[in-house]
């Protein structure tokens, strides 16, 4: 017997941004349990989806997530690879996808999602890099200068306490990341403002503001920060 799933929170539309057979197979199995429509992305229709899956192996697949996000900004976005390509999973996932798997593992993953009763936290996750890359370092230990939020900085204070804050000063720009680090506090090699590197509150100016600080997880053997 084949148990239902997520049928009181799951998805009405899982739309397909792919041709992929394994995938659609699998997704088509997936419907039958969970009881929702499965619709190719050229096909007309009333309902917006709340999946999308992309086949990311295609060309021009990241612009289109990015597009597909900016569209559907509330809809789970499922990205496949055929082969695991570290870089272009993680493009991918800078580009908006919620879930990224190997083309092989797509329907159970979307099969867990719906199992735990919501398809979203309610906040999404940006990438930052593997935990592996920030054992053992302190102070600035990786800046994305490209983030959908601004240059971003990934700070590790002694015991592994992990914050990201934004990397800009507010005085006149200088990256903080440069700045030198004592007791928890940042002082911008600009003209000295200091910043407390867990909550970016100002502590010294000339800066007469604090910055940006966001929630950091670790999940998945992976540092994520979490925003709307
Ligand atoms: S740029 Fe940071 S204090 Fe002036």
């Amino acid at each position: 017997m084949t148990e239902a799933v997520g049928e009181a929170t799951g998805p009405r539309v899982v739309e397909l941004h792919t041709r992929d057979q394994v995938v659609i197979k699998a997704l088509r199995n997936l419907a039958g349990q969970a009881g929702f429509e499965l619709k190719d992305s050229r096909d007309p229709g009333d309902s917006a989806p709340s999946v999308l899956v992309v086949d990311i192996d295609q060309p021009g697949a990241l612009d289109d997530i990015i597009l597909l996000r900016r569209e559907f900004p509330d809809a789970l976005i499922v990205g496949h690879l055929g082969l695991p390509d570290r870089a272009r999973w993680e493009e991918a996932e800078r580009s908006g996808c919620d879930l990224v798997a190997n083309r092989g593992a797509v329907g159970r993953q979307l099969r867990t999602r719906l199992e735990s009763g919501q398809l979203f936290s309610g906040r999404r996750r940006y990438p930052i890099c593997d935990l592996a890359d920030v054992a053992g370092r302190l102070g600035a230990v990786r800046t994305v200068p490209d983030s959908p939020f601004g240059p971003i900085t990934l700070w590790q204070q002694q015991g592994g306490r992990l914050s990201c804050l934004g990397d800009l000063c507010p005085h006149a720009a200088v990256s903080l990341s440069e700045g030198e680090v004592s007791g928890g506090v940042v002082t911008c090699p600009g003209h000295g403002s200091q910043f407390d590197l867990a909550s970016g509150e100002r502590l010294r100016g000339p800066a007469d503001v604090g910055i940006d600080r966001f929630d950091v997880v670790v999940e998945d053997g992976r540092v994520w920060i979490l925003h709307a």
